[in-house]
């Protein structure tokens, strides 16, 4: 738990770029270890918004939640888990963050309809 919660916080901006580059470049094995799947899902995030770790995150403790951006993406992965959902679209189409974002930290409504 103590290791754990260590290499959470131990998360610095050089691991981000790090992470990064790996998951543009490398092919990998699935995952299941949570840490790792939640960081790569983060990775993910970070790019469908065209930004990086640090836009959400103070990078000295990745726990804090009092940015911005931070509940911004919070309400947002809400938003999105809803529209995935048997409420909204079921899945078809799987709704991500780049539905929206196009690769932006702040969208304009009218361009994720113009790109499909
Ligand atoms: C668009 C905003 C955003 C970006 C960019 C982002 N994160 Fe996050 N991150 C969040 C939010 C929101 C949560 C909280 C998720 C939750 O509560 O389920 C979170 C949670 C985390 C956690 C878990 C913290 C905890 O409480 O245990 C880690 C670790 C993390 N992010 C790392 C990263 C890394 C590394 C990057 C860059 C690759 C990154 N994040 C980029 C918004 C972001
Ligand atoms: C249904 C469309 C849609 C989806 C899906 C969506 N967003 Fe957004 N998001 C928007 C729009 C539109 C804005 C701009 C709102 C504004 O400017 O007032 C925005 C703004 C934001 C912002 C604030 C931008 C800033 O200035 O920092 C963050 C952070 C964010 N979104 C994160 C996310 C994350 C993370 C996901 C995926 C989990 C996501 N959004 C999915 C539509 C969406």
């Amino acid at each position: 738990m103590v290791q754990r919660l260590r290499a959470r916080l131990d998360l610095g901006l050089g691991a981000c770029v790090f992470l990064f580059l790996a998951t543009s470049f490398a092919a990998r094995p699935t995952q299941t270890d949570p840490d790792i799947v939640m960081r790569e899902s983060m990775v993910t995030m970070a790019r469908q918004l065209g930004v990086t770790c640090t836009h959400c995150h103070d990078p000295q403790n990745f726990k804090a939640d009092q940015m911005r951006a931070h509940s911004v993406a919070r309400e947002h992965m809400r938003v999105t888990a809803w529209l995935n959902g048997r409420d909204g679209l079921n899945g078809k189409p799987k709704i991500d963050c780049y539905t929206c974002h196009r690769g932006e930290a702040a969208p304009k409504p009218e361009k994720a309809t113009a790109q499909k």
